[in-house]
């Protein structure tokens, strides 16, 4: 299949490439700058420049490239610019969809995020209400989902939190400094991980999935009093004391679940979905994941 890759220099575009070449695709992956074009060059794609702020060469762009389907893994969030991210979720979505679309793409993977669902005790499954009162980080994600569901076929992938090389949870990387500096607090509050190159097989794999939106997270959703200190060993950093209260939060403004000291949607997702579409993750939990991040950089 031809397959524009958007996102072909990030976290998990850099991985994707060589799988969906291995697969037998004929891989398109786009990039903003000379040098990105060159690395998916050099990679063995094709590539193609584009900024999706720029609707006009955003829509020559896909008319020229004429892709089947599109895997949407574009965000600004290397660099933690969250008003920017929420702009490529809304206004660069927008722009990439109707370029697609107009160019006969009948299909598309994009990436959303699994902590959009609204309080509750257990990991939330698909299927489940989102809380649409955190509005600065649903309401984008809603807009990318809902333009993605425009494709003849779609699949949405609400990813747990990255770790691995490239992302923030890495030796020397984001979480590295919060630990040093004391800023990432052991409590209760819940999170699912999942490993980047899982993340990349998922999106490889979901080219052939059923319509929907499917959950890519580890088996594991664990309080951070539980994975704060393995991370803080795997990345050679200070663990924090272990705290019973609220854990740095993902978002301002929620209410606090006080019975369970933590925020209602800090609760992890479940990922039966994925596993059931033949998803298996090479690092089933964070428990393990973690530590193997040890010595590398
Ligand atoms: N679920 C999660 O936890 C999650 C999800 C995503 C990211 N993150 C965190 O953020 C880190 C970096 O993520 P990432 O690799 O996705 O981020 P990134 O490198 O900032 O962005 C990914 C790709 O988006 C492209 N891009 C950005 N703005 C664009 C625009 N206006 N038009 C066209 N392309 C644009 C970039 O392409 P060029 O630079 O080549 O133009 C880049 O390759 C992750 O590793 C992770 O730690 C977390």
């Amino acid at each position: 299949m031809r397959v524009l890759l958007a996102g072909a220099n990030g976290a998990i575009g850099r991985l994707l490439v060589p799988l969906l070449l291995n697969a037998g695709h004929d891989v398109v992956g786009s990039s903003r700058s000379d040098a990105g074009v060159a690395a998916i060059r050099a990679a063995g794609a094709d590539a193609v420049r584009l900024d999706v702020f720029d609707r006009a060469s955003t829509l020559r762009a896909l008319a020229a490239t004429r892709p089947e389907a599109v895997i949407h893994q574009l965000t600004a969030l290397g660099e933690r610019r969250f008003d920017q991210n929420a702009r490529i979720r809304r206004e660069g979505t927008r722009n990439l969809v109707d370029g697609s679309l107009k160019a006969g793409a009948g299909r598309i993977v994009a990436q959303s995020i699994s902590w959009v669902y609204a309080a509750g005790e257990a990991p939330a499954t698909e299927d489940e209400p989102l809380d649409l009162a955190r509005e600065g980080l649903v309401g984008p994600a809603m807009a990318l989902e809902s333009a993605a569901a425009e494709f003849e076929r779609h699949v949405v992938l609400r990813y747990g939190l990255l770790y691995g090389p490239g992302t923030w949870y890495f030796p020397g990387a984001w979480a590295a400094g919060q630990l040093r500096a004391g800023q990432l607090t052991a409590g209760a509050a819940v999170s699912s991980f999942v490993h980047v190159a899982d993340a990349a097989v998922a999106a490889l794999l979901a080219l052939d999935w059923p319509d929907g939106v499917v959950n890519v997270v580890d088996d594991e959703p664990a309080p951070a009093r539980e994975w704060v200190p393995v991370l803080a060993s795997a990345l050679g950093e200070p663990a924090p004391e272990v705290t019973a209260g609220l854990s740095a939060g993902l978002s301002a403004g929620a209410s606090a679940d006080a019975s369970v000291g933590r925020e209602g949607w800090e609760r992890g997702a479940c990922n039966a979905k994925a596993r059931a579409l033949g998803w298996a993750p090479d690092w089933p939990t964070w428990r393990t994941g973690f530590p193997a991040l040890a010595g590398a950089s």
